[in-house]
């Protein structure tokens, strides 16, 4: 039996706070790989990108996938570039039923409005947006390959949790 869930999709998508409740309903531990990945090399996510470059945080994004992969009983939240992986994917969805989350771009743009996030930081909203787009362009493949694909442009996290412990 596949006993991990793995949520994939784009930034702001809804993955954490989503996968936080799901974990709670199910008893399950909530993995984030962001913020595993900000444990274990004790910096932060756009501290990473800036001094170390984008080619490292996917390395270490890759490593830290194949540790959590390993466990148990886990609801796990990944970083809207894992999805693309598809190595990485292929290891994860061996012992996990995977679960896409998908937005519109505008619900995507008012999600993501702090700076925290390095592929969107330092931008106008205009160039924002259009990142966004282009970016999802580009990704859509890959989000669109799992079992299950939630929209949720319109719910809430507790419905988007009904929804996939329906589909379970
Ligand atoms: C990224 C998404 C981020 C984080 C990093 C890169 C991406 O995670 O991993 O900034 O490539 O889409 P969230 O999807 O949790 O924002």
């Amino acid at each position: 039996m596949k006993t991990n869930i793995v949520l994939i999709g784009f930034m702001g998508s809804g993955k954490s706070i989503t996968g936080k409740l799901l974990a709670y309903k199910l008893g399950y531990s909530f993995v984030d790989t962001d913020s595993e990945i900000e444990k274990t090399y004790k910096q932060k996510i756009k501290d990473m990108f800036a001094s170390e470059g984008e080619a490292v945080f996917r390395a270490r994004e890759t490593e830290t996938i194949r540790k959590i992969a390993a466990r148990k009983n886990q609801v796990i939240s990944t970083g809207g570039g894992v999805a693309t992986k598809e190595e990485d994917m292929k290891i994860l969805r061996d012992n996990a039923i995977i679960v896409s989350l998908a937005a519109m771009p505008h619900t995507i743009l008012k999600r993501t409005g702090n700076d925290k996030r390095p592929l969107l930081a330092k931008k106008t909203k205009e160039e924002r947006l259009k990142t966004i787009i282009e970016l999802m362009g580009k990704r859509a493949k890959y989000y669109k390959n799992a079992d299950l694909i939630v929209k949720t442009d319109d719910t809430t996290p507790l419905q988007n949790v009904e929804i996939i412990l329906k589909y379970l």
